[in-house]
């Protein structure tokens, strides 16, 4: 005999433990499946420890999804403020680091257990170290999950599995399973906010640079993001690669503007006027990591005194620091991305419930479904919205 719930909920993550904390305070007996020996890792990972739990500047402009109105209204039925006034009911303290980002001043771990402390007093029960064998369906009946702590029925499934970056801390392609199995589309998966590799000479001539890092914008088919970059052993990262990353395929044309927020030509002008005799390496080692500038005058620059650049050469190398071309080979993939572009098709999804077209009591939220999230927050304001939208509704 099956262990009977009004819901049983996929994954301790994110997404699940906000549903279940929801429609646990609605008074739905729910069950929380996780087969990793605890809840929440990628919370406890996230942010380098202190868990940028949300962004105060969210708008659905922030998502990539081939359907980007999808988003729209979880998001605007549980806002960055909703999830903040609960972090603020538990004491605990916060701050913005940049851009909206919100981050824990202490730990992550507090938000995991303002998240179980919310399932437990809301009478969620959490199975951890739990393995599904198998779930089963009858047409308009419960859904059983045949676990290695026994079976458990319900007549809602939440699907909250998430992706499959990080495989080390518990990411599966289970959601993606259950849902091709219900009749899901799943769009094509791939790594997002990623570190990029590079190869040949480019690889060559920035390797020993690892570690250094400089303000660019990049910019990928027709996106751009200013922030730092990182050189790495392997190629480049830092805050404006990874969000570039999400908008690159290998073979897509990605542009660096080493000087961002200036008008090249017209630096370069000016300098010219200024320290006519000058070298661009000098000049430029001011500006940019000295040994950054060093390798650019080494392979990518004509290096001489500025006052000998005729106004074309000038020009020239105006257009190459403001749209140098980085030829990246692949990415780091799921082992080290934040998250996973693609996932279940939304369209055979509810955008208010999260609920299946497809199969009743079936629900997909999170990281699972073809919603992703910008650095910075982003995603975990989409798991906890769309976790809220299924937990309101189960
Ligand atoms: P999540 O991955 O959180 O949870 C899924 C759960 O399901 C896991 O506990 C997993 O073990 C479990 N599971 C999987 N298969 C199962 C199965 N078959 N049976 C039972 N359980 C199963 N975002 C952000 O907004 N701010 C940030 O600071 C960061 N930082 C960050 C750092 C790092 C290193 C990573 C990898 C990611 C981030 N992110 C982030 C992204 C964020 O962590 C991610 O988008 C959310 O955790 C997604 O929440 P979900 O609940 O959908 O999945």
């Amino acid at each position: 005999m099956a262990e009977r719930f009004d819901a049983l909920v996929v994954g301790a993550g994110a997404a699940g433990l906000m549903c279940a904390l929801t429609a646990g305070r609605r008074g739905r007996r729910v069950l929380v499946i996780e087969h990793a020996n605890k809840v929440g890792k990628k919370i406890l990972m996230s942010g380098g420890g202190r868990c940028n739990f949300t962004n105060t500047g969210t708008t659905p402009a922030n998502y990539l999804s081939a359907n980007p109105h999808f988003c729209k209204s979880a998001l605007a039925r549980y806002t960055p403020w909703d999830f903040i006034a609960m972090v603020e009911r538990h004491r605990i303290a916060y701050h913005e680091k940049e851009l909206g980002q919100l981050f824990c001043d202490v730990s992550s771990k507090l938000i995991v257990k303002m998240l179980v402390d919310e399932c437990l007093a809301a009478g969620v029960r959490i199975e951890t170290d739990c393995s599904i064998e198998r779930i089963a369906h009858e047409d308009g009946g419960d859904f059983r999950a045949h676990t290695a702590r026994g079976a458990f029925a319900a007549p809602a499934l939440a699907v909250a599995s998430g992706g499959l970056s990080i495989p080390s801390m518990g990411a599966s392609g289970f959601g993606y399973e259950i849902a091709r199995r219900f009749g899901h589309d799943v769009l094509p998966t791939r790594a997002g906010l990623v570190p990029l590799t590079l190869s040949g000479k480019h690889q060559e001539r920035l390797a020993d640079l690892s570690g250094l890092s400089l303000p660019v914008t990049a910019s990928c088919n027709g996106r751009d993001f200013s922030n730092q970059m990182l050189i790495t052993h392997r190629g480049v990262s830092g805050p404006s690669i990874l969000q570039i990353s999400s908008y690159w395929q290998p073979g897509d044309d990605l542009r660096l503007d080493l000087l961002p927020g200036r008008d090249a030509l017209e630096w370069l002008q000016r300098q010219q006027r200024e320290r006519a005799a000058a070298e661009l390496k000098t000049v430029l080692g001011e500006t940019l990591p000295k040994r950054f500038a060093q390798r650019l005058c080494e392979h990518w620059l004509a290096n001489k005194p500025l006052k000998q650049y005729n106004l074309p050469e000038l020009k020239q190398l105006a257009a190459t620091l403001s749209a140098w071309p980085l030829v990246a080979s692949g990415t780091e993939g799921y082992r080290t991305a934040e998250v996973t572009l693609g996932g279940v098709d939304t369209d055979g999804v509810s955008s208010s419930t999260m609920q299946s077209k497809r199969v009743p009591g079936l629900y997909f939220i999170g990281e699972v479904l073809d919603v992703t999230g910008w650095l910075g927050g982003y995603n975990f304001q989409w798991a906890w919205a769309s976790g809220n939208a299924a937990g309101l509704a189960i």
